[in-house]
């Protein structure tokens, strides 16, 4: 059986769900924040090391302005008022993406809430904020020219945002597309994939472990027979 050491989320279909639901795409967002936290207990319960979250890709910058506020508040709300519980449940939270963008405001509690979490070590959740895959290669390679380092396959993998965690083994994409959205285009390169007709916010426990279950049970050659 597979062991599984790193679940990859994008947590796709908030904005439909809260049109559907509640006429607004931003209560879509919220809800989608009750999910991660069903989310989070069952990865633990799972003894899964490494969860990535696409919280806010590069692209989402074309949304209209409303809807991108909405969505840093909820993070920062959600950051200060859930941190000391992450804390305790021994949650260490990591942010990966291109902070440049970011409020200063925003910046400070991230900064925050990964060094207060730093030393925990029962489940290490990566929040991919203005994180695009293209992005961090493009980081990835200007580091290495910058400190003349030879370009290797190892010397990129090492460069990463996700330098010091294995890949992971399983994505999730839920909310009814079969594309990858310029996430972990590097690290998905032997991920098996899980697309999912549900919206984030009905995706359930019950469909997690679904997927779990039947990631377990795959042959994975990775290029052998
Ligand atoms: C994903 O849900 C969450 C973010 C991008 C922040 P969407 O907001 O993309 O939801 P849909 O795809 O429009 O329904
Ligand atoms: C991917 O969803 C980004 C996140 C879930 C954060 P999008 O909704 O932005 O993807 P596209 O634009 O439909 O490909
Ligand atoms: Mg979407």
């Amino acid at each position: 059986m597979n062991q599984i050491q790193h679940v990859a989320i994008i947590m796709d279909g908030n904005g439909r769900w809260g049109l559907k639901h509640k006429n607004s795409r931003n209560l879509g967002h919220k809800a989608g924040l009750s999910t991660v936290e069903k989310i989070l207990k069952e990865t633990i319960k799972n003894k899964i090391k490494f969860l990535t979250l696409f919280a806010f890709s590069t692209e989402n910058w074309k949304r209209p302005q409303k809807e991108i506020v909405y969505l840093f508040n909820l993070l920062e709300e959600f950051l200060l008022k859930k941190i000391e519980d992450l804390n305790k449940n021994q949650i260490k939270l990591k942010i990966i993406g291109n902070k440049k963008k970011i409020s200063t405001k925003l910046k400070k509690i991230l900064q925050n809430s990964e060094k207060i979490t730093k030393k925990n070590k029962r489940l290490q959740i990566n929040l991919a904020l203005n994180y695009g895959s293209k992005d961090e290669l493009l980081n990835t390679f200007l580091i290495l020219k910058k400190k003349n380092i030879k370009i290797t396959l190892e010397n990129i993998r090492k460069n990463l945002y996700t330098h010091n965690i294995p890949d992971p083994d399983i994505l999730i994409r839920t909310g009814n597309t079969k594309r990858l959205s310029n996430f972990m285009l590097w690290q998905l390169a032997y991920s098996e994939l899980y697309f999912e007709k549900k919206l984030w916010p009905d995706f359930t426990v019950k469909d997690y472990n679904r997927i779990i279950k039947s990631f377990k049970r795959i042959k994975r050659n990775f290029g052998n027979i």
